[in-house]
């Protein structure tokens, strides 16, 4: 296992500041003697995130996180502690002499992040040689200078099957490695891989932070060595596919460049291409990103939402542009953020425009042409004829009333309300019910039953506010589920690993003390339950649970990678994994509360060790659970 000195770590504590960390992630705001913004670790509306430079501690009071300098990065990034200590050094330009060898196996992900900085550095240098200089010709060609190729990291891929593979093989990068981060291909039935980007210009993908997590390559016209042409066309651009490292939904081409001045701004510009956001870069215009290659999700919105108030959308004018920009106006107004559209001249796309014409063109189209996202559905509408029918126009309305309902803020939404109707010309009362029933809707979506574990930026959800739920945990769902469907053996199973005390107080806590009683009177019965003969709600609960359809390791899985087997076709190892899962969370609720003291105590300049030692023992017994060492414990009940 690698290991980096202490020495450097604390170097590393020293060089870096956690405000301008956090500030890469979140807009942050000086109160006093802290700042605040918004928490990037859960979904809010008002500001419960908190850094206190001095102490060098974050904390959230919404969501209990906090800790200090690593830990934010570990978080964010989801990266180890190794690796947020890397990711921090290279930033203050520390140089890692790391101990202990170099073995790949010792933390995959690691290895993975190395790997495509590897290639990066590789594909960036084969520009300086002659074999690269058709990309590079390329490039500059296009009219990115070298300052520009170099920000942005850009290079060349060069035609060949396996030069990458070789270069990568003698740094000792296995190729099964490089083939998990996609650089390279396996060959169709016969041993060894190939280059994956072969003669292409690449845009190399980041993090935030700078960590390379996949590429765009982008084929170069003309010839290579003047060698004769097949027939076949291949796709302009071809990406690196979905990796451990690469969630393509979740990461925005030119972040890491755009994220300063998109702060600054409070605006971001979302473009389609690579070379959209290269261009108007360079001219100056730096605010831009796209999202490469695939459609605009919620999480890159969330994303954006860290930095910026307003998105204005700059897609192509054809049809899947004005498509995409239709759907992407939703996902914007969803993350709660402005959005508004620009059309440039037919045929024209950011990069050629900005390249033809210049910044100032530029910037005077996105100051007097940006329309917001009324003009621009209703503007779609008519030029397709779609406002010339009462259906037609029932339809926009619809779509335009399903939009405002995705705004939060009552006074924009009445505004759009009445642009709306000042648009389409019909009187505001009409669309008023069609809001209605948009917004019931859209309530009704966010019912669904919310994920427990949440891994992503989805946004938090709420109980439905009519019919009373029955609130508890899943994995209490599940371990009562499984009591009730096995019977006695279960319960002893169940009971023998866990107190009582660790189920949730109230509703859940009391039945598990029926089941108790009645397990010891050795007259469990899941029947009795059914029938009501502990009452209705305890009846309401028992058949609710036991008609819970789904399997809830979906999202388990994602939590920690621990497998939870299929309740039904392994109910003992479920009931191991579904215990697991339960300890865990109380002991982390109990660590996220002493790490509130802590940061408390820390403000009142309060002596911490014996609040740090409770947090140390809470730690190990995180882990003695998670290594699932409490199968053992008999009946001795947790903390
Ligand atoms: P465009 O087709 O609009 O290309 O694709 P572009 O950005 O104008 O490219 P240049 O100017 O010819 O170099 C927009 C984006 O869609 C993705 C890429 O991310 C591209 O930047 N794309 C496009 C692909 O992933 N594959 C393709 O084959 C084409
Ligand atoms: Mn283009």
């Amino acid at each position: 296992m690698a290991r980096i000195p202490d020495a450097t770590v604390d170097d590393v504590r020293a060089a870096v500041d956690l405000i301008d960390v956090v500030g890469d992630y979140v807009r942050l705001k000086k109160q006093g003697n802290r700042f605040v913004g918004l928490c990037p670790f859960h979904n809010e509306k008002t500001p419960s995130f908190s850094v206190d430079g001095r102490q060098d501690l974050f904390y959230c009071f919404g969501c209990k996180r906090g800790g200090d300098l690593f830990k934010f990065v570990e978080e964010i990034e989801g990266v180890g502690f190794l690796d947020a200590v890397r990711l921090l050094a290279d930033r203050a330009g520390i140089e890692i002499v790391e101990e202990g060898g170099s073995h790949p196996e010792a933390d995959e992900r690691e290895a993975m992040h190395a790997a495509l900085r590897f290639a990066a550095r590789f594909f960036f240098d084969q520009l300086k040689t002659p074999s690269g200089k058709r990309g590079l010709d390329y490039l500059l060609g296009r009219g990115f200078s070298k300052e520009t190729i170099t920000t942005f990291g850009m290079g060349y891929a060069p035609d060949s099957w396996d030069a990458f593979l070789q270069a990568a093989t003698e740094a000792q990068y296995r190729p099964e490695l490089l083939e998990k981060v996609g650089l390279v291909k396996h060959r169709d039935g016969s041993d060894g891989h190939y280059d994956f980007f072969r003669d292409r210009v690449i845009f190399p993908i980041l993090s935030p932070v700078g960590k390379v997590l996949g590429f765009g390559g982008r084929i170069v016209p003309g010839v290579p060595g003047g060698k004769q042409d097949d027939d076949y066309e291949p796709a302009k651009y071809i990406n690196t596919s979905e990796t451990p490292v690469y969630n393509k939904s979740g990461v925005l081409y030119g972040l890491k460049q755009a994220k300063t001045e998109i702060r600054g701004q409070e605006e971001a510009l979302l473009v389609e291409g690579y070379a959209d956001v290269v261009s108007l870069y360079q001219a100056g215009i730096k605010n831009v990103v796209a999202s490469s290659g695939t459609a605009l999700t919620s999480q890159q919105v969330n994303l954006l939402a860290r930095y910026a108030k307003t998105v204005v959308l700059l897609y192509d004018a054809d049809s899947a542009g004005i498509d995409a920009a239709l759907k992407a106006v939703e996902i914007v107004l969803t993350g709660g953020l402005a959005v508004y559209v620009v059309q440039l001249p037919d045929g024209a796309d950011p990069d050629s425009f900005v390249q033809q014409f210049g910044a100032d063109a530029f910037r005077k189209v996105l100051r007097e042409d940006r329309v917001d996202f009324v003009s621009f559905y209703v503007g779609q509408a008519r030029k397709s004829g779609g406002l010339e029918t009462g259906e037609g126009k029932g339809a926009v309305a619809e779509a335009l009333m399903r939009a405002v309902a995705r705004i939060d803020d009552p006074v924009a939404q009445e505004h759009y309300i009445l642009r709306a109707a000042a648009e389409l010309g019909v009187p505001d009362a009409l669309l008023r019910s069609q809001y209605a029933d948009a917004s019931r809707n859209r309530r009704r979506e966010e019912r669904r039953p919310p994920p427990r574990y949440r891994t992503s930026d989805a946004p938090e959800q709420q109980p439905p506010p009519s019919e009373a739920p029955i609130v508890m945990r899943p994995e209490e769902r599940s371990l009562l589920r499984l009591m009730f469907e096995h019977g006695t053996p279960m319960v002893e199973h169940i009971l023998m690993k866990i107190g009582i005390d660790e189920f949730s107080p109230g509703l859940v806590r009391e039945v598990v003390e029926h089941i108790i009683e009645r397990y010891q009177a050795g007259t469990f019965d899941t029947e009795a339950f059914l029938r009501g003969d502990l009452g209705p709600i305890i009846q309401r609960l028992a058949a609710e649970v036991l008609s819970e359809t789904h399997t809830l390791s979906d999202n388990w899985e994602l939590k920690k990678g621990i497998g939870v087997p299929v309740l039904d076709e392994h109910p003992y190892e479920a009931a191991n994994s579904t215990l697991k899962f339960l300890k865990l969370d109380r002991v982390e609720e109990a660590i996220e509360q002493c790490g509130h003291r802590i940061f408390l105590a820390a403000q009142a300049d309060e002596d911490l060790t014996i609040l740090n030692r409770e947090k140390d023992q809470l730690t190990a017994l995180r882990l003695q659970i998670a290594k699932g060492e409490f199968l053992e414990w008999g009946t001795e009940a947790v903390g």
